[in-house]
């Protein structure tokens, strides 16, 4: 394990910002996480754990550490008669784990295929896509803290997990590395075709009973018309989370804005697609200097070329100011801000 000084982290993020690291380390096994924990007392440094690098964005230099997370490991760790559970290391990348459960003919996150990322932080903001959540498959995972060093579990419940939300956003933030994740995948079609993009794609295709390789495809088309490629166009995926309001809120805007969109939600709120607000209020396609909201996707704030980390964050409070002057509902990042 080599700790490196004033390192670049262009190339470990994905909106590509040119910021640097005052210090920088990979860590390769749970061990070298622990090492650094007790011997390095990371508990009492500034530090930055860093996955794929997909869902933030730097906004200056990082006076402290980044662990960057290159753990390995995809494994069966234990099968029944319906259900195949998955060990992933945090440091695989996400669609890679997605992959080997569609050719082993699991189901479960098949509509997650090609999030970016990887999957030690698919917990954090329980990601999700195309109607589904990991929540959903999650079973548990393992943590070192960073106070003492010792590996913890937490279950499926202890995760507390919500919309883009967890514990570790939360009570557990900065307190825990994630190292490992285990899935249970179903072994019987369990299929979700809700969503109606993923729905019209495969009846477009005349395909009415899908194969776990025909939804993946399905998402892989839909994303890659719609979301640009990081590695193209520096963004972060959705920017911003759909907001969520009351009912009473959303049946006042409907009579101003009648093509307002909604989708109802358990306790009497209605989620309100962020993208759909931004792209009212003008914001879809256009350039600022260099940054804006994407062409196809409202939602993504993308990276021109040399945009500083803090001419998107001024963009994106710009859009986020617009939104709650049209329509009075305030957007909340969904990138973490460094
Ligand atoms: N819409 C617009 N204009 C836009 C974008 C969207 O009107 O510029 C409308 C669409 O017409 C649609 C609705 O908004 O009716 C929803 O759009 P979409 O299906 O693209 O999904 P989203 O709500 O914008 C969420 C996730 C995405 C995920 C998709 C598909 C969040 C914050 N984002 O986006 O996740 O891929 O659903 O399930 O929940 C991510 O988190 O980085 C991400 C890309």
């Amino acid at each position: 394990m080599v700790i490196y000084q004033n390192i670049s982290l262009k190339p470990y993020n994905t909106f590509g910002i040119d910021v640097k690291a005052d210090q920088f380390v990979e860590v390769k096994t749970i061990e070298e996480v622990q090492v650094l924990c007790t011997t390095f007392i990371l508990a009492e440094r500034k530090n930055l754990i860093l996955g794929g690098g997909s869902n933030i964005l730097l906004t200056k230099d990082f006076d402290g550490m980044v662990i960057k997370m290159n753990l390995k490991g995809l494994d069966i760790i234990k099968e029944d008669e319906n259900h195949a559970w998955v060990k992933a290391m945090s440091g695989e990348v996400w669609h890679d784990f997605v992959m080997y459960c569609v050719n082993k003919n699991l189901s479960g996150v098949e509509n997650l295929t090609l999030i970016p990322g990887c999957v030690g932080a698919a917990p954090m903001q329980n990601i999700g896509a195309y109607g589904v959540e990991i929540k959903e498959t999650f079973e548990e995972l393992f943590a070192v803290e960073m106070e003492s060093g010792k590996l913890v579990k937490f279950t499926n419940a202890e995760c507390k997990f919500g919309y883009r939300e967890s514990i570790f956003k939360h009570e557990a933030k900065g307190k825990y590395i994630i190292v490992a994740v285990t899935f249970k995948l179903s072994k019987k079609p369990n299929y979700n075709l809700s969503y109606g993009a993923l729905k019209e794609t495969l009846a477009n295709q005349g395909i009415v009973e899908p194969s776990l390789k025909a939804i993946s495809d399905a998402v892989i088309a839909i994303r890659v018309a719609k979301l640009p490629d990081p590695r193209e166009l520096g963004n972060s995926g959705s920017f911003f989370k759909n907001p969520e309001i009351s009912l009473a809120e959303f049946n006042t805007l409907k009579e101003k804005f009648p093509e307002i969109k909604g989708f109802p939600l358990p306790d009497n709120k209605i989620k309100v697609p962020a993208g759909w607000l931004i792209e009212q209020c003008g914001w879809k396609g256009k350039k600022v200097g260099n940054t804006g909201a994407h062409k196809n996707q409202a939602l993504v704030i993308v990276n021109y070329g040399n945009a500083t980390g803090e001419e998107i964050w001024n963009m994106a409070l710009t859009i986020q100011k617009s939104v709650h002057e049209k329509f009075g509902i305030k957007i909340e990042p969904e990138v973490n801000v460094i």
